[in-house]
């Protein structure tokens, strides 16, 4: 590399230095926290319980289970799949996206549960809503679950899902047509919970964890994508565009870690070759989370060496600004930026492992090394992951805060059909799937705060318009709360 090659890096590092250190503002996290958590009772499908905080909800889709496509599912019983989570603003529940999200959620508490005060009861109970539903899900043999909801049917219509009348059709994957990703997602949910579970619910857990054997093992033993499965049942909405491989070694990653057994620690050995995009995490990409999971395990024929800190060091250095091999961008303003929709779950996801591998750098007592003289301490993680959190709560141009109900300006039309629609305590009478379009293209504020949600955020000019119909950046889910759970907690305890 040439000298003036060298000097242009050094000074852009320096420049993107900056980013994430001029912090001015206090936020309060723990506030933030609480307001995150309780945004998954807002997303809770079935029965609600006398515990339930966010009361414009009520009851929904208690019939789930009751109308199974049969084209796959050849068993003959009646299934119970009332319970789990709407994903987004709309009213289905796709499996996929919600194990990944009750995945990290689990991963949060294992981490951070320590720092979340009196929420960790709201997480453990968001997560045993999930897990409920997943146990349901697996439990005939040979089947899993994967999906209740026509996605076509239910994104024509603007209704409530106490109003839902549209067919509420259950799809699962078998041993001749599987779905090897949603099912090692669905197990890596299960083992991950089983640990949060272990000390104060010991049966619960241990049911958690045989189940998410058995369930990697039918992921493992019946291979195939559940999009080849089931074709434009789930695509394009949660297709599997990056393969089944990074779900199987994800579980088996997870069960290493509940059952410490020899066989999961050689089956990620000796299946990490297959995990190749060391820069990604996310519903589809579990890459970056399985080596950040797995950096105290060393190599089979290796022991001074992991290939998984190894990874995950590289995964610093695509996200870190200063680093040569970066490979995201960011905003003026400072956020992290990929390429596609609902960016924010880019930026949480990416903030939470920073945070996760910062703590295993301190007790390594090591900074990672990016090349061209660029060494990132754990202090430089936190301080990274510590401005895309405070972005996301005001720090940034527009001095608007994504999270709805935090700080005194937020999103007021989030893509979201129950909070833009009247609640059934104001409106009793049912809204049919066309009549709720005057509610979605009306400029007024949705009628319902859907408090703790983060939508997809801004553009990278630092711009949000706060529309509806914007749904790349006006819509939450439950992928982009998740990991910020993790990191709100860490935050609530660690003020830098
Ligand atoms: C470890 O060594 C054994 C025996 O040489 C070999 O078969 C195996 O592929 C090695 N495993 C990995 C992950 O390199
Ligand atoms: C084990 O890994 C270390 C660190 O990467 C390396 O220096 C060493 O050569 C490796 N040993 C063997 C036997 O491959
Ligand atoms: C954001 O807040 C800062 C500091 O209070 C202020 O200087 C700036 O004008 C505000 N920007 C907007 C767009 O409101
Ligand atoms: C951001 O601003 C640049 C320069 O003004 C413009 O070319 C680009 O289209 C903008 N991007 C978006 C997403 O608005």
């Amino acid at each position: 590399m040439g000298f003036i090659q060298r000097l242009v890096i050094i000074v852009i590092g320096s420049l993107l230095c900056l980013i994430g250190t001029s912090i001015g503002l206090k936020h309060n996290y723990g506030d933030a926290l609480k307001k995150s958590i309780l945004f998954f009772e807002g997303q809770r499908s079935g029965k609600l319980p006398q515990t339930q905080r966010m009361n414009w909800r009520k009851d929904s889709a208690l019939q789930d289970g009751s109308q199974i496509d049969h084209t796959l599912f050849s068993a003959s019983q009646q299934v119970d799949l009332v319970g789990g989570y709407y994903d987004a603003g709309d009213n289905v529940k796709f499996n996929f996206p919600m194990a990944f999200s009750t995945t990290v959620l689990a991963w949060s508490v294992i981490e951070f549960g320590k720092s979340m005060g009196p929420d960790l009861k709201n997480t453990l109970d968001a997560i045993g809503w999930a897990t409920d539903y997943f146990l349901k899900v697996t439990s005939v043999p040979g089947f899993v679950f994967v999906q209740v909801g026509e996605p076509y049917k239910d994104h024509n219509c603007w209704e409530r899902p106490e109003d839902m009348d549209q067919p509420r059709i259950s799809y699962a994957v078998s041993k001749d047509h599987p779905g090897s990703e949603v099912s090692a997602e669905i197990a890596a949910a299960l083992a991950a919970a089983s640990i949060v579970f272990r000390k104060h619910h010991p049966d619960y857990s241990t049911r958690l964890l045989q189940r998410a054997r058995e369930v990697f093992d039918f992921a493992d033993k019946y291979r195939g994508s559940y999009s080849d499965s089931l074709g434009s049942t789930v695509c394009p909405f949660y297709c599997d565009f990056g393969g089944y491989q990074d779900e199987l070694v994800w579980a088996a990653a997870w069960l290493l870690k509940a059952t410490k057994l020899h066989y999961y620690r050689d089956y990620v050995n000796n299946n990490i070759v297959n995990v190749k995009n060391i820069g990604e995490f996310g519903w589809d990409t579990k890459d970056a989370g399985i080596n950040v999971l797995l950096t105290k395990v060393r190599h089979v024929n290796n022991s001074s060496y992991s290939p998984f800190l190894a990874n995950a060091d590289r995964f610093v250095c695509a996200v870190l600004p200063e680093s040569p091999s970066r490979s995201v961008q960011y905003s003026k303003g400072g956020l992290l930026f990929r390429p596609g929709g609902s960016n924010m779950q880019h930026v949480t996801a990416a903030s939470f492992l920073l945070l996760v591998h910062s703590s295993h750098l301190r007790k390594l007592k090591r900074k990672v090394d990016c090349g061209s003289n660029i060494f990132a301490s754990p202090k430089r993680l936190r301080q990274l992951a510590r401005s895309q959190v405070d972005y996301i709560l005001g720090h940034n141009p527009l001095n608007l805060s994504y999270m709805v109900g935090y700080g005194p300006k937020f999103p007021l039309r989030i893509h979201h059909r129950a909070s833009s629609l009247p609640s059934l305590v104001n409106h009793p009478g049912q809204i049919h799937c066309k009549e709720g379009s005057t509610y979605f293209e009306s400029q007024n504020p949705n009628s319902n705060l859907l408090v703790g949600a983060v939508v997809g955020g801004p553009d990278i000019n630092d711009s949000y318009e706060d529309s509806r119909a914007d749904f790349a950046h006006s819509e939450p889910t439950t992928y982009i709360n998740a990991p910020l759970v993790g990191a709100l907690a860490f935050f609530n305890r660690h003020r830098h």
